[in-house]
């Protein structure tokens, strides 16, 4: 078992959750997503996307369970090494970016892995210019719109080259145009894994070829994004209306 494992992307087995004393949010939850899958996680508000999210990089402690991340068992001793292999964007950029600016922001990850002050110069201004951000390299995160901040949090996140990206609400903020362009970066970056959660269902349907829906603390739905998104009558019983 091991060995099969250590195959695999993300193994999440059993995972229980809860907050505080309330009913567990996420409760016996299981997964897999092998080398190569793009996937989205769709799941009315409130369902538990993000606290899921935020226990596969050990923001979040679980009562039980296990996550796996590329053969490696999540455990405190285990998670720098973890942490150096999984991208994750927060829901909220303000979570995010917590330096005087975002050029700081982007070079800090890479800075912290022992690149020179040159190179992790050279990956931000690659990604500020990606995300259409030069202009505002030296401002902080207090004096950009939504949009910018969203951009911002992702060029962070892609500084570090992560092998596993776990997006949380990726699109929230951006405009039409940015949205597309979003989507042609992540379709053309190198990562093993991605898993993306989003109420923007036409969108994701763009970057990912599997979905799960999340339901009771359960992955209740696992097909691929196109037949999901087609299907009306399914998602409308999860409370995911494709209209609004
Ligand atoms: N710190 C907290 N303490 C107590 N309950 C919390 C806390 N954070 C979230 N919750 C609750 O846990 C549940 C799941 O929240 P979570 O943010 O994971 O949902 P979500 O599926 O990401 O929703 P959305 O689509 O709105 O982003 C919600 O009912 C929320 O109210
Ligand atoms: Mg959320």
């Amino acid at each position: 078992m091991q060995e099969e494992i250590s195959q695999l992307g993300v193994y999440v087995k059993d995972l229980l959750f809860s907050y505080s004393h309330n009913e567990p949010i996420l409760q016996g939850l299981s997964l897999t997503i092998k080398p190569g899958e793009r996937v989205a996680l769709l799941g009315p508000t409130g369902t538990g996307k993000s606290t899921f999210m935020e226990t596969l990089v050990g923001l979040k402690e679980p009562l039980s369970g296990e996550i796996w991340i590329q053969g490696i068992p999540l455990e405190k001793k285990t998670l720098p090494q973890i942490r150096r292999q999984v991208g994750f964007c927060f829901q909220n950029p303000d979570d995010q970016l917590f330096m005087p600016t975002i050029l700081e922001d982007i070079t800090f990850g890479p800075l912290n892995y022992g690149l020179s002050l040159e190179n992790a110069t050279d990956i931000a201004n690659n990604l500020l210019e990606k995300f259409g951000l030069e202009k505002y390299a030296n401002r902080s995160v207090y004096e950009l719109s939504g949009g910018q901040k969203r951009l911002a949090a992702l060029a962070s996140v892609l500084a570090l080259e992560p092998d596993i990206l776990i997006l949380d609400e990726p699109t929230n903020g951006l405009d039409p145009l940015w949205r597309r362009n979003l989507a042609k970066i992540l379709l053309q970056l190198p990562v093993k894994v991605m898993l993306i959660a989003s109420h923007d269902l036409n969108w994701v349907s763009k970057v990912t070829q599997r979905a799960l829906i999340l339901k009771s603390g359960q992955i209740k739905v696992d097909s691929p994004t196109q037949d999901i998104i087609q299907d009306s009558l399914t998602l409308e019983s999860y409370g995911l209306p494709i209209d609004y």
